[in-house]
């Protein structure tokens, strides 16, 4: 399976399935990593393991249709089937949803339907909530709407920070997203059979 992962920052969700062996072994190919930050540290992590890294400034593009039709051109050339988004701050347009139905995941900090949006973490740890998660989803046109893949709950502790809930979500994360890709790999395997 070949797949762009798309990140604007610091990229501990790319390193994860980037060092994740058996998703090699299973045949994911990270074909490309598409930034839409100059800034990212996700930049250097991706060139140190060989990975072609795009940066795509929004910013020199007047529209979002001519930006993401700009990542559709390499997303072809690249032959890539599935887009990951991982830490991708943008909201995906038409462009690309269209061409990917059903084929761009994301992973949010928190148990969606709850705490959508950029600060799902900080969200769930205002609202003293006993429980948050990690979910991996198909995405639709909304902000983390779309098809549930795969969830997993983490609870928040009376004695925790911020910073300790959100270390006990990077790790799930870390765990979850690999897993998700391998079993969706394996179906994609089956379902060819
Ligand atoms: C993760 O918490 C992810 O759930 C959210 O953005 C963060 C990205 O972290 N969408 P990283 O860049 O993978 O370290």
């Amino acid at each position: 399976m070949r797949v762009a992962i798309f990140s604007s920052g610091t990229g501990t969700n790319f390193e994860a399935i980037a060092d994740n062996k058996d998703l090699k072994k299973a045949g994911l190919v990270i074909s490309c990593v598409i930034t839409d930050n100059p800034l990212a540290k996700v930049i250097e992590k991706s060139k140190a393991r060989g990975i072609e890294t795009i940066v795509i400034d929004k910013s020199e593009y007047k529209t979002k249709k001519e930006y993401e039709e700009t990542i559709y051109e390499y997303l072809k050339q690249l032959n890539v089937e599935y887009i990951i988004l991982a830490g991708y701050m943008r909201i995906v347009g038409d462009t690309l949803l269209n061409k990917y139905p059903q084929r761009i995941i994301n992973i949010h900090p928190a148990m969606l339907p709850s705490f959508p949006g950029a600060h799902g973490i900080r969200d769930a740890f205002d609202a003293k909530v006993k429980q948050t998660g990690v979910t991996v989803h198909f995405i639709d046109s909304g902000i983390d709407t779309g098809p549930i893949i795969d969830q997993v709950a983490v609870p928040i502790l009376p004695t925790d920070t911020i910073e300790d809930l959100e270390e006990r979500i990077h790790i799930q994360e870390h765990l979850l997203y690999p897993h998700v890709l391998n079993q969706l790999i394996n179906k994609m395997r089956s379902n060819n059979l």
